[in-house]
């Protein structure tokens, strides 16, 4: 990764902490400095400093601008007050005609805001019904503006070839979006595999405490970036000084944080898979993931998110009830390990049948391992999942009943005869 102002190349790990401007050029103080105003004094009429309005421009927000471009490889960077923002915004790029093309498995809120928000401006999307090229590149019709995909694709972490989808993509003058939330710069860097726009929930990993809600962009591309400024500053969902601050300051441990969420996630994900009471595992970091070679060519390793299912004979309500220490929540890439169930949670804006065409079972459980202790996350995991085995006693032998207890977790129920 170069730094903007020396040229330097530095290593993931040292960019994160010295890449952009975030030294207070006039004091000389590591940490750029919470610019908490929303208006500058200017010298006369026509003459200001550089900045005139906060939502156009403030210095600290502008150190995290230049910072996630760096880190991404890209020319220019924005700051949103939150992911959804910042999809929002560059989805404000297109027009009335225009087509996105979504990857499955796109994020619910992205889901929402193409079919509740920019289909009522006269835009359209259509969600890609596989992670093949070739399929992506046969449904590239008339109206097709850009291509909005996620890998690994929440909530079943399937992967998506990120060359693939941009080469085919440009050949018919389709712009690449990625969502690049789930692995961050340190993991995958979509630009250099030929994306033409990033856009973040720094909410998540790049934040890394569960303490702020903002939203990133990044384009290499001038003209683009032009755009997506004068929409910035025209919608006006930007980032706060104070929360600018805090991302800059998340952002600096995100490489030590994420080869542990990493470690922990491989490790939770082999103890899952040899456990006789799961019944299927996805994580792309591990060979028995059909996604696992493409993620390797493209990502450092397969990330920190996994989810899977229990076997029948568990109930889901009381394994998420029974869990100490990780906590039952919305989000994830906190240092706190969350747990959730998407097709209730994050998914739950996604009508129920395409959630069940895509795979997005009622019965899949998504988490993200913090960075506490591995062995301690997979005991609350284990002793969950004992608690969720349904013990029934079948205390009638006779009669027309069913072959499955009823779905709650004990009890007796009328058992077919035999
Ligand atoms: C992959 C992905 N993209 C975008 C978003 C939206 O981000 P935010 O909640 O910061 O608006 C989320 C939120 O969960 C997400 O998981």
């Amino acid at each position: 990764m170069k730094n903007a102002s020396t040229g330097r190349e530095y290593a993931p790990e040292t960019a994160f902490i010295h890449a952009g401007n975030q030294t207070d050029g006039r004091t000389g103080a590591v940490n750029i400095p919470i610019y908490q105003t929303s208006t500058y004094r200017q010298d006369g009429l026509g003459k200001n400093r550089g900045y005139e309005y906060s939502r156009t421009g403030n210095p600290t927000r502008e150190a995290l601008e230049s910072l996630i471009a760096d880190l991404e490889g890209g020319k220019h960077g924005f700051a949103f007050a939150s992911g959804m923002a910042s999809i929002g915004t560059v989805l404000s790029l297109f027009k009335k005609g225009d087509r996105i093309l979504v990857s499955r498995n796109v994020y619910g809120g992205t889901f929402r805001i193409l079919d509740k928000v920019f289909r009522n401006f006269g835009m359209e999307y259509s969600i890609l019904d596989s992670d093949d090229p070739d399929d992506f590149e046969k449904s590239i019709g008339d109206g097709a503006a850009a291509v909005l995909i996620e890998s690994p694709a929440n909530p079943l972490m399937s992967v998506v070839d990120i060359r693939a989808f941009s080469d085919r993509a440009h050949k018919h003058g389709v712009l690449v979006i990625v969502d690049n939330t789930f692995m961050t710069p340190y993991l995958q860097r979509p630009l250099e595999l030929g994306a033409d726009i990033i856009v973040h929930s720094a909410t998540k990993y790049l934040g890394g405490h569960s303490d702020l809600v903002a939203g990133l962009a990044v384009v290499n591309d001038d003209g683009i970036a032009e755009r997506l400024a004068f929409l910035q500053n025209a919608i006006g969902g930007i980032l706060q000084p104070f929360d600018s601050f805090l991302l800059i300051r998340g952002i600096k441990t995100l490489a030590v944080r994420m080869d542990r969420h990493v470690s922990n996630a491989e490790a939770i994900a082999k103890h899952l898979r040899q456990s006789p009471d799961v019944a299927v595992v996805h994580y792309p970091g591990l060979e028995f993931d059909p996604g696992y070679d493409i993620n390797i060519r493209q990502a450092k390793n397969g990330g920190a998110m996994l989810s899977f299912e229990l076997t029948e004979g568990h109930d889901i309500g009381r394994f998420f009830e029974s869990l100490e220490l990780i906590a039952l929540a919305e989000s994830l890439g906190g240092v706190e390990s969350l747990i959730c169930h998407p097709s209730s949670m994050t998914h739950a804006s996604i009508p129920e049948q395409i959630r069940k065409s895509v795979g997005i079972t009622d019965g899949l459980i998504r988490l993200s391992p913090g960075i506490e202790a591995a062995e301690d996350i997979i005991d609350d995991l284990d002793q969950a999942i004992r608690r969720s085995r349904f013990r029934w006693r079948c205390t009638v032998r006779t009669g027309s009943s069913s072959a499955t207890p009823p779905s709650s977790s004990s009890g007796t129920w009328a058992c077919p005869k035999g």
